[in-house]
């Protein structure tokens, strides 16, 4: 376990050594865990090429780190407490020893398909324990995990698939979601036909969890075997023991949404990863044994990933694992979970916070909430209101609450307070954890220099030096990786987010500079929404944006030129369409990126050169539309009036 080298010790001091002397610290923080092999050099990186290598030579396995250790040492602790869907079902705890175990059976079942290290596996399930179970039980393979979140569409599953080019599939049956039974074999299978057709089926073998008493028959392909996760349970004998791997070889690839075209598989590696986690982990949330520690993530994104399973275990924490969703039964599901599980820290989106609160104080304070002591925020910029309220309702006033920014290809939180020890200031993120070194750049990518006296500054976000869990590649493509990440600002990271820092160094994120937006935390790129509306036979062109919305934080705008102008009076034809044009959206990607509102214009907001002017597609979206600004370089400028006429709101 990370001993926070530097507890107690000045936040300021600590930052310092982390900067001065980045080998040592980030040495002392890995020797806390257990190498098969130490490494030869702590750190080697070169942002231009980019090329980033941590504790190289090292070798050691997250599954060991993350569980063996513990069950070995205090194998009796609760590791995870699983709370299912439905509230009068029991919820289901594992020790360390049992989770242990658990997982080295799951790794059993995979070793006998025959998984081997750097071998992909996609698992697509929802949060079940077997999902946790098969992440680990690849770590400890040394298989390559990606996990796509269950709410993804057949299209988006099989791109994943194929871009990994994964062998081996897990899935379940069906996905419990609140009151919704949803299916989830159905969608693999229709992802493995997609991918039939197109002869672009790399999966061999699929394994599906959770069938109902074995009644239907599995699904058959011509090249891909299915098997049921019970008999495989059960017949499998091999308990393998974990893989050392070296410290850079590929831990997960998780797909994510950029500004063009599809979503990237960012890369994270093993020993960067581990150490980056557990400390990020350990500093932010400071818990002690003995503490019930929940973030509600689901492990098809980056924070399921890393505070759900990989942080916490690392630390030996108690997790809980929720299998629903917030307001099912009822709007206090939450804080029954809370109360139920004595959560100590908790860790949700600021999406999750807003809808609750729409149901006001009640639900909260039908509950004992005592057992708090911590709260956290991620995934967006969370508005005072509901930081206020978060505070001030579910935390008794007695809680911090730590906003905490990262990102997917961080790996872990950058900026964020750390909970008993920072100051406070809501819709702030708060400092740099020591070892991270952020910066504010201007658009021609001069550092924004701290003034004297310090004033506060706006720029964009970016990072002049590695930290252990920064992403490694992009799958299959790491000229993109470098486009995307490190040519924009030669020398940087380049987060994609717009930040304000006051006069103590205390970073608020602004949001997204380019064309991502963050819907209810989940990122989507618009391009991705634009490619799927093309895909319907009426549409030419389509233009999609964010715009303000009080509980998503960001709502789907998507303006859309049709091939053949449709009858003005005819209001039936247009709804039936706006839905044909939501339901290609669904299909091409997933319940998660249905437009909130479609107006079919006749043009877009184009420059001479045809670019299309999103600044004022976002303008009128927001309704922000007093004072457009200059449209002098609008090729058409009165196509804003007829947009103007049609806004939906
Ligand atoms: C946004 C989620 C404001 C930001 C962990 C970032 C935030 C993107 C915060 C990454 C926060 C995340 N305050 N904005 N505390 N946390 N974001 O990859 O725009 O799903 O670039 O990772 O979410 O989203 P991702």
């Amino acid at each position: 376990m990370i001993n926070l080298l530097i507890d107690g010790e000045d936040y300021r001091l600590q930052y310092r050594r982390s900067v001065e002397d980045p080998e040592g610290f980030w040495a002392g923080v890995a020797s806390g865990f257990h190498w098969h092999r130490p490494w030869d050099k702590v750190l080697e990186w070169n942002f231009e090429k980019p090329q980033v290598r941590w504790f190289e030579g090292g070798q050691t396995n997250l599954c060991y780190n993350a569980l063996d250790r513990h069950a070995l040492s205090h194998g009796d602790r609760i590791a995870l407490i699983w709370e299912p869907n439905e509230e009068n079902e029991e919820a289901r705890r594992w020790t360390y020893w049992e989770l242990k175990e658990a997982v080295v059976r799951t790794a059993g079942i995979l070793n006998d398909l025959g998984v081997q290290a750097g071998d992909r596996v996609c698992l697509y399930m929802p949060m079940v324990p077997e999902l946790l179970w098969t992440v680990l039980a690849c770590a400890r393979l040394g298989a390559v995990h990606s996990v796509v979140f269950g709410g993804f569409s057949a299209r988006s599953l099989a791109d994943r698939i194929a871009d990994a080019g994964a062998a081996y599939v897990v899935c379940a049956e069906q996905i419990r979601r609140g009151p919704k039974v949803l299916p989830c074999r159905a969608v693999v299978e229709e992802a493995l036909s997609l991918l039939d057709n197109e002869q672009e089926n790399p999966v061999r073998k699929v394994v599906v969890q959770g069938r109902p008493h074995h009644k239907e028959p599995l699904c058959s392909f011509a090249h891909t075997e299915c098997l049921d996760w019970e008999d495989l349970w059960h017949s499998t004998l091999s308990r393998p023991e974990p893989r050392w791997m070296n410290a850079e070889d590929p831990l997960f690839i998780l797909y994510t949404s950029g500004s063009t075209g599809k979503p990237k598989g960012v890369l994270h590696s093993t020993g960067g990863y581990m150490v980056y986690t557990a400390y990020s982990f350990a500093q932010v949330f400071r818990t002690r044994p003995g503490d019930v520690f929940w973030c509600t993530a689901d492990i098809g994104w980056i924070t399921g990933h890393s505070y759900l399973v990989y942080g916490p275990l690392l630390q030996g924490a108690t997790v809980v694992m929720f299998e629903g969703i917030p307001t099912h039964p009822d709007p206090s599901r939450f804080w029954k979970i809370c109360q139920r599980h004595r959560v100590t820290h908790f860790y949700t989106a600021p999406t999750a916070i807003r809808a609750l609160m729409v149901y006001g104080d009640a639900p909260v304070q039908s509950v004992d909430l005592s057992s708090l002591q911590v709260l956290g925020s991620v995934g967006e910029p969370i508005n005072e209101e509901a930081w206020l309220w978060y505070h001030r309702v579910v935390g008794g006033e007695r809680c911090p609450v730590t906003d905490t920014w990262w990102q997917t290809e961080t790996g872990g939180i950058l900026i964020g307070a750390l909970a008993g020890l920072s100051a406070l200031k809501p819709t702030f993120a708060g400092l740099p954890l020591p070892g991270v070194q952020p910066v504010l750049l201007d658009p021609s990518g001069r550092e924004l220099v701290s003034t004297d006296p310090p004033t506060e500054q706006e720029g964009l976000l970016a990072m002049r030096f590695p930290w252990p869990s920064i992403l490694r590649s992009t799958w299959g493509d790491h000229e993109r990786c470098r486009n995307t990440y490190f040519s924009p600002f030669p020398g940087y990271y380049f987060t994609g987010d717009g930040a304000r820092r006051d006069a103590e160094g205390m970073y608020r994120i602004i949001g997204r500079v380019d064309d991502v937006i963050n819907v209810s935390g989940h990122r989507l790129g618009t391009a991705e929404i634009e490619n799927a509306l093309n895909l319907h036979p009426m549409v030419v062109e389509s233009a999609v944006v964010g715009y303000d919305h009080s509980i998503k934080g960001q709502g789907i705008y998507a303006y859309v030129i049709l091939r053949t102008a449709l009858k003005d009076s005819d209001q039936e034809t247009e709804d039936r369409l706006c839905r044909e044009l939501s339901e290609t959206v669904v299909r091409e990607i997933g319940a998660i990126a249905r437009p909130d509102r479609i107006q079919l214009v006749e043009g877009l907001p184009k420059t001479r050169s045809g670019k299309i002017m999103r600044r004022f597609l976002r303008k009128i979206a927001s309704g922000d539309t007093a004072q457009m600004g200059d449209t002098t370089t609008l090729l058409d400028p009165t196509i804003l009036e007829s947009i103007l006429v049609g806004r939906k709101g």
